[in-house]
């Protein structure tokens, strides 16, 4: 027999912030698809974890005063609750901070280095200290950041380097014959069209400017670069270059990586080129989603219009939620969330129609059968269309759920839902029961509607695994095998005499006004909240004799070393002192000292530096932070440390 495995990911999440509504929706997306898998019996490896390394995430742990393992550790443990309370399904958890994933790396890095794959060169370019981003010479916009406008500092830096270019026609030529291989086809000439055919320069792989990364074991100045990191997950996690890669043997490569749309790039180009250096097989698919917006705009932290998937699904259900996410929005595309569309999918999708559906047909086998199956004792040819859309209905799904078309197999269920209910008002049972004479035919009826839900309960498993569970106890069902995804290819395997229980409603039905005023609440709550924050770090403060430690504590003061000094000629006060404040990239600081110190003096020396204080031009040259020195007049005097501490530690 053919090997069944399926090896599925997502991407793995910056544990820099809580997850919103976009990142459940990926994750309930590859779950639905590995439950599925598993369903059709094969042997399913579903990875996700966290992406714990990078400058940003030092920056913010530096911010809340912890260290950077002691930051991310809370916000994975969160992540992990989420995870557990949407109810994924995952083999694996990995998280780039685990032992086993940064010596595995090290050994990737390592392999690719004694290849020739990876060379040591200098790296030139042009930094934009506000957007933390590189730029090449021609990417700039008139000489400014093409992204934010402002300007950039020149930037100098010892680093390894990834033969990209080397592989770049390999991988073209893997693309045109691949056509699976990037999904969907958009994206597939977006990467063809604006990266690859333009020619690939070789990637930097390596910085020395910060220390939260995973070193490189032969050159420990170096870490290894983020991406290189991060995308080395879908392999380590199964052991690759470990003592035990059985895993690695039995589900490399992937079936498919599912990720958002922005990050397509680096899943397309870098990776598969990390792994044809490797000499591994690529991939069978990278699949880019589209994103969620909220009331038709990008959701933003910063905006406060992120939705909280844990107010809602602990509100809700887990089950309305993971319909909605995956009802809603065609994989590929972008597509709008709003408090209203939930409440209204719930309402009328599960409330309705399927719950109400479950509750009249089990009320009725219960009130005409004294809760027994009886069978399909008298069948007439109106049933006809309902059980061929029932019979027809597994292969459906299956073949839109293989296309990744989830939107499409609920809707096709839901389809079915709706002639289900359409049968009882045809049928009319009530009418039915008045005379004795149609007890065969009312038995029919019940059948079919029993039937129906049996097919219905089994093929939403995949979407809804709580729901799927609750219709089969009220269905009676208790042979696991009437149930399995196989048992509703063909119409007709419930047994009469079994006996239906009554249970709960599904889904209680929501008061459409009095949640969105709720909603709606906590959504201006969170915009005020957002605004406030913006205005009260824009706004200045009136002078006071005496401030708070949290006043203090607002001007964050680190150390820094000088790596370079100059004159600025037509300034008679100021110095260019270039200083490496464990940054990606250095920074520069205009200093009022040259009448005090010439710029020899200087490089080498630590210095402390206001690391926020908003950059100003100075002669002409942009100057960000401020350099602390003792006195004024005669005598002046760098502040310094008594101990060699590293460039970046904060002061206070
Ligand atoms: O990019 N709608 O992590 P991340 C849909 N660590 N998807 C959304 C979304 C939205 N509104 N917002 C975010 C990273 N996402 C890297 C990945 S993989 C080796 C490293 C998706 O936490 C986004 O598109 O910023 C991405 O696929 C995923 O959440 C993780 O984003
Ligand atoms: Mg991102």
């Amino acid at each position: 027999m053919e090997n069944k495995k399926y090896y599925i990911t997502t991407p793995i999440y910056y544990p820099s912030d809580n997850l919103h509504i976009g990142h459940t929706y990926c994750t309930v997306a590859a779950d639905a698809l590995a439950r599925f898998k598993r369903l059709c019996g094969y042997d399913v490896w579903f990875l996700t974890g966290t992406d714990e390394h990078g400058l940003k995430i030092e920056k913010k742990a530096r911010e809340k005063g912890v260290t950077p393992k002691e930051y991310v550790d809370e916000i994975v443990s969160g992540i992990k609750d989420l995870w557990k309370l949407m109810n994924i399904s995952n083999d694996d958890f990995i998280r780039t901070t685990d032992e086993r994933h940064v010596k595995a790396v090290q050994k990737i890095f390592k392999k690719l280095y004694d290849n020739g794959d990876i060379y040591k060169s200098e790296y030139e370019g042009w930094y934009c200290t506000p957007c933390e981003s590189f730029w090449l010479d021609r990417q700039l916009v008139d000489g400014k950041c093409p992204d934010c406008g402002r300007p950039v500092q020149k930037t100098k830096e010892e680093s390894y380097f990834f033969r990209l270019s080397k592989y770049a026609d390999r991988l073209i030529e893997y693309i045109n014959s691949h056509p699976d291989f990037i999904q969907p086809v958009s994206r597939k000439n977006e990467m063809l069209q604006n990266f690859l055919l333009p020619g690939l320069e070789d990637l930097c792989v390596s910085r020395t400017s910060f220390k939260w990364g995973i070193p490189v074991t032969f050159d420990d100045k170096h870490i290894v670069y983020v991406w290189v990191d991060a995308l080395s997950n879908y392999i380590t996690a199964l052991g690759y270059l470990s003592d035990d890669d059985s895993k690695f043997k039995k589900f490399w490569p992937a079936d498919l990586h599912l990720v958002g749309k922005e990050i397509v790039r680096f899943h397309t180009i870098i990776w598969p080129i990390m792994l044809m250096a490797l000499d591994l097989p690529l991939p069978k698919q990278v699949f880019g989603h589209g994103w969620i917006t909220f009331d038709g705009d990008k959701m933003s932290k910063s905006k406060g219009n992120v939705v909280d998937p844990v107010v809602l699904a602990e509100r809700y259900g887990v089950d309305a939620l993971r319909y909605f996410l995956l009802r809603e929005m065609p994989l590929g595309s972008d597509a709008n969330f709003s408090n209203e569309l939930l409440i209204k999918r719930i309402n009328s999708d599960l409330a309705n129609d399927l719950g109400n559906l479950l509750s009249r047909t089990v009320s009725m086998i219960d009130k005409y059968f004294g809760s027994v199956i009886a069978g399909d004792l008298c069948p007439a040819p109106e049933d006809d269309d309902l059980k061929a859309m029932g019979s027809t209905l597994h292969e459906k799904v299956t073949v839109d759920l293989d296309a990744l078309k989830f939107n499409e197999a609920l809707s096709e269920i839901w389809q079915y839902v709706g002639a289900l209910n359409k049968y009882i008002d045809i049928t009319a049972p009530w009418k039915l029961s008045k005379d004795e004479a149609n007890r065969d035919r009312l038995a029919s009826v019940m059948y079919n509607l029993a039937e129906g839900l049996r097919i219905v309960g089994v093929l939403i498993t995949p979407f809804l695994p709580e729901t799927s569970l609750k219709i089969k106890e009220q269905l009676g069902i208790t042979d696991d095998a009437l149930y399995s995804w196989d048992s509703v290819l063909s119409y007709g395997a419930l047994k009469a005499g079994t006996e239906v229980r009554k249970g709960d409603p599904l889904f209680p039905r929501i008061d459409i006004a009095k949640e969105l005023e709720y909603l709606e609440k906590i959504l201006e709550e969170n915009i005020a909240k957002a605004k406030a924050n913006l205005a009260s770090s824009e706004e200045k403060e009136e002078p006071v004799s005496q401030i708070t430690i949290d006043d203090f504590m607002k001007v964050k003061l680190i150390t820094g070393k000088v790596i370079a000094c100059e004159e600025i000629k037509n300034s008679k006060k100021l110095l260019k002192v270039t200083v490496d404040a464990g940054e990606e990239s250095p920074r520069t600081v205009c200093a009022g000292i040259k009448e005090y110190y010439s710029p020899t003096d200087l490089v080498g020396r630590t210095v402390v530096i206001v690391s926020n204080l908003k950059p100003a031009k100075l002669a002409g040259i942009m100057s960000e932070g401020m350099l602390l020195a003792a006195g004024d007049g005669d005598l002046v005097s760098l502040l310094s440390t008594d101990k060699d501490v590293p460039a970046g530690t904060p002061v206070h």
